[in-house]
């Protein structure tokens, strides 16, 4: 059956970008009809709701979604941008993507960070002699994304239910009982079983298909025994319960942003809690060729909704289509993985071949470089806009 995917292009250079990347699904004959959903800045303006409830039942009907990006902004500058007919009725600003996440638990997040060859702006080692010598990375990171640090379980001046609560710790009562309690705030680090299982899982299954010997856990289990040590904890029980001849390795956050500057080829499958996870593909991501290039899915396996989407932001300065300079390679690759979740590995085969090619070419645009890296060499590279960029790997889909 044909399928149907919903739109969110949200603000600023989401538009340009997912606009670009439906021009290529539909060139590389990716059979499926698109419904638009409104999402973002602009519908909190004018609506007070940056994800409107038809905007979540499109996502529940439909359930795969490609995400552009979004803008936000703090709650009291949110206030004042409202529309005038809507000020001061008690409207409150929330991000709608941690809104997204929660409300369909999409509990999975994978970012891939992949060299590819040729493109200018990946992370060259200069070596002693001057020669560059350049380490293929090739990872794939599993980020729980619901729980952790950004539960939003969270109190400053906690009221007194929670405060006896936290004297019953003998080192809360040891250390920190001094402390005046409207002077006290404490976020909680919540791991559950169920969760940690699944993020868990997820890693080892990608794994087994890709044919590696081992995943990487990214915590700190030696400091945070109870939370990170569970994870630590089940990918042991796992490896031996389920996937023999996949080890695991334990390598702590600190350690990881060293090793991976020193050799990031010696990772293919990390799998993190929420904060590592969105630090360490950050710090991958930035090896690769940065924002232009982060991609990222989130999912959820129980009730089948998945969202894709780069990783970058609206970027406002770059939003006018007709001129935008910026990458559109992180949203056509996220919608190559949508494809893979979906099972249709030919198409995206055949895209992400395109978009290596383009990018081997040399038309990735020099301005990008120019804030990781300003060497004359690399900036002289590339000059293709936005559509540019999508028309070149179009030709290449033909
Ligand atoms: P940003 O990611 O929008 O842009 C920062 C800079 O990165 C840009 O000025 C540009 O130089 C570069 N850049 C971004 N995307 C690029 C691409 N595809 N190709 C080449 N270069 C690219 O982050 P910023 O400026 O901090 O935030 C702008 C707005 O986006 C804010 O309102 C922020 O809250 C929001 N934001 C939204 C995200 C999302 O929707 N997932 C994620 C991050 C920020
Ligand atoms: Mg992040």
């Amino acid at each position: 059956a044909k399928r149907t995917i919903v739109t969110l292009p949200g603000d600023g250079i989401g538009k340009v970008v997912l606009e670009e990347t439906i021009r290529v699904l539909e060139a590389a004959g990716f059979d499926a009809d698109y419904v638009h959903g409104d999402i973002g800045w602009e519908f909190w303006c004018k609506e007070g709701n940056p994800l409107p409830d038809r905007t979540i039942e499109l996502l529940k009907k439909h359930k795969i979604a490609l995400f552009g990006a979004i803008t936000s902004k703090p709650k009291d500058k949110a206030a004042a941008e409202l529309a005038p007919e809507l000020q001061g009725k008690g409207f409150t600003y929330y991000s709608p993507i941690v809104s997204m996440r929660q409300k369909f638990d999409l509990d999975i997040c994978m970012r891939p960070c992949q060299t590819l060859p040729g493109n200018p702006l990946n992370f060259i080692r200069r070596g002693k002699d001057g020669n560059p010598e350049e380490p293929v990375v090739d990872v794939m990171i599993f980020r729980q994304n619901t729980e952790g640090l950004y539960g939003g379980v969270e109190w400053t001046n906690p009221g007194d239910q929670v405060y006896d609560a936290l004297m019953t710790h003998p080192k809360f009562k040891d250390n920190f009982a001094w402390c005046p309690r409207p002077e006290l705030a404490v976020s909680t680090r919540i791991f559950t079983k169920k969760y940690t299982s699944r993020i868990v899982k997820a890693a080892f299954e990608y794994a087994k298909k890709r044919g590696f010997d081992k995943i990487t856990v990214c915590e700190k289990p030696n400091v945070i025994r109870e939370t990170s040590g569970m994870m630590l904890k089940i990918a042991q029980e796992m490896s031996k319960a389920e996937y023999p001849g996949i080890r695991v390795e334990d390598v702590n956050i600190d350690a990881m942003m060293m090793w991976l500057t020193k050799n990031p080829e010696n990772y293919n499958v990390i799998v993190a809690g929420n904060m590592f996870g969105d630090i360490v593909s950050d710090a991958f991501a930035g090896l690769i060729g940065g924002l232009g290039f982060a991609t990222s899915a989130q999912f959820n396996p129980e009730n089948g909704i998945g969202v894709f989407e780069p990783t970058h932001g609206s970027a406002p300065k770059y939003a006018d289509y007709e001129t935008s300079i910026v990458n559109p390679v992180a949203m056509i690759l996220s919608a190559v993985m949508m494809l893979e979740h979906l099972n249709e590995d030919e198409t995206a085969g055949r895209i992400r071949k395109a978009v290596m090619e383009v990018v081997a070419e040399g038309k990735v645009r020099a301005y990008d470089m120019l804030k990781l890296r300003g060497t004359p060499d690399v900036v002289n590279q590339g000059a293709a806009s936005t559509r540019q960029m999508a028309d070149a790997i179009i030709a290449k889909l033909k």
